[in-house]
């Protein structure tokens, strides 16, 4: 293991946990990650210290509107946009929902939205919605023998009436990363609002608002080593001209004007921390050569959390291979996910002969390997890839904090075959 990979190790609690005598391998990264001893230590010190509500008068009040501040700062540099452009939210799911129905008051019957079927159903649903007050809610087709975005058909769809392009930048079950600055740019010479599902994303790689220039993106802080919160990206001059849903007492302009009631003022504490996290590594260990070419032009923390996360995808990525490479030669497997050499996600997808992907996950499970099986909530992908009988697929998602060792005790128990009987969970 090298030095980095073994500092990594040491900053997470939950990897000393034992199943059946076998130590845990979390291999459900897409599921959400590991948290690290920063992040546990700064919801405390949130608790502890700083407990209160926003405005008021006294010392933890104080406290929380600073730190709430200093987290908008801290999600700026992760996304590279500014902190007037950082709302805060119960998850992803909810934050489309909201912005899904201020979007719809500024469109009317007739207008279009364009969803894709590689999307998560939580940027599907919320636009769904929409066509019960008469827009017209169209899908993108997905090639199904490469797992990628058709981007024909995308070009076919987007028309002079499609207001809305709503897209993930990763797909979760099969790890798929799409060119979201192409479709970004063709659905702005479209006339079109384009709203990023980077949940899956942005655990995984750098994620650069100003490069791509979308005008809303989303992701989730427990999906890169933080607790359950979802953070929206809004371009200022859009969000501020939308009527969101919200209190008399709320701000009325952006970021704040998305946001609901108290927000999870812990999560929100322990997401900086884990942003603080990514960038710490990129620090200590990202004055490697090919690293710093990479960031030269950069400063500061977003320096640094750029060197991190591209630390963590160079190993990932060399995992990724390893572990496709052992699941190709057992014949029961079929992989699914985009060809080699496309873009891709350390999120690694398979059937396994005539068993359902529950079956494998339990197998596995008995061993120690946590890793889930179903739909992901990407179901129309499941429905689309005729996987829906079987259970849908089997998905080992990699992060930073996993080893060769545990994806070699994957193959292993997955060469010996899948024995049901006697498991103990
Ligand atoms: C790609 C993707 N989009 C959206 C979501 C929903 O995120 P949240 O749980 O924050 O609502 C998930 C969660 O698994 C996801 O993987």
């Amino acid at each position: 293991m090298n030095e980095l990979i073994e500092y990594v190790r040491k900053q997470f609690p939950s990897l000393e946990m034992q199943v059946n005598g076998f130590p845990a391998a979390f291999l459900d990264g897409p599921g959400g990650y590991q948290v690290p001893h920063r992040v546990i230590a700064a919801v405390q010190n949130y608790l502890v210290n700083m407990n209160a509500n926003c405005h008021g008068a006294y010392l933890t009040s104080q406290r929380t509107d600073e730190m709430l501040q200093s987290a908008r700062e801290a999600f700026a540099d992760f996304l590279n946009c500014s902190y007037e452009e950082v709302a805060f939210g119960a998850n992803m799911t909810t934050l489309s929902f909201f912005l899904a129905q201020a979007m719809m008051r500024e469109m009317h019957a007739g207008d279009k939205v364009l969803i894709t079927e590689m999307d998560h159903d939580a940027n599907r649903a919320p636009w769904l919605e929409l066509q019960e007050r008469g827009i017209v809610v169209e899908n993108v087709t997905v090639d199904v023998n490469s797992c990628t975005l058709d981007m024909d058909d995308f070009k076919t769809k987007l028309t002079a009436t499609t207001k809305v392009v709503a897209c993930n930048y990763a797909q979760n079950a099969v790890g798929t990363i799409s060119d979201i600055g192409q479709i970004i740019k063709l659905a702005h010479e479209a006339g079109a609002f384009t709203v990023v599902d980077a949940v899956h994303y942005a655990a995984h790689k750098p994620t650069d608002i100003n490069a791509i220039g979308p005008d809303f993106l989303i992701c989730s802080a427990y999906k890169f080593f933080g607790p359950h919160i979802g953070i929206l990206y809004a371009k200022k001059d859009v969000l501020g001209k939308l009527r969101t849903m919200r209190v008399r007492s709320q701000k009325s302009y952006p970021p704040y004007m998305i946001e609901t009631g108290t927000l999870n003022h812990e999560g929100i504490a322990g997401a900086k921390a884990a942003v603080e996290f990514v960038a710490d590594i990129g620090s200590k260990f990202g004055n490697r050569s090919e690293i710093q070419q990479q960031v030269n032009h950069l400063h500061g923390r977003r320096r640094d959390i750029v060197a991190g996360l591209l630390l963590f995808d160079d190993y990932e990525q060399q995992l990724t291979e390893c572990l496709i490479n052992g699941l190709s030669e057992i014949q029961e497997i079929t992989l699914y996910g985009p060809p080699r050499g496309h873009p891709r996600t350390s999120t690694v997808s398979f059937t396994y002969a005539d068993h359902t992907a529950a079956d494998v996950a339990k197998y596995l499970a008995a061993k120690g390997l946590f890793v889930w099986a179903g739909d992901f909530y990407a179901s129309t992908l499941i429905d689309r890839l005729g996987l829906r009988d079987q259970g849908g697929l089997v998905r080992i998602g990699i992060a930073p904090y996993n080893t060769e060792d545990e994806l070699s005790r994957v193959i292993e128990a997955l060469k010996n075959g899948i024995i049901l009987e006697g498991l103990k969970i």
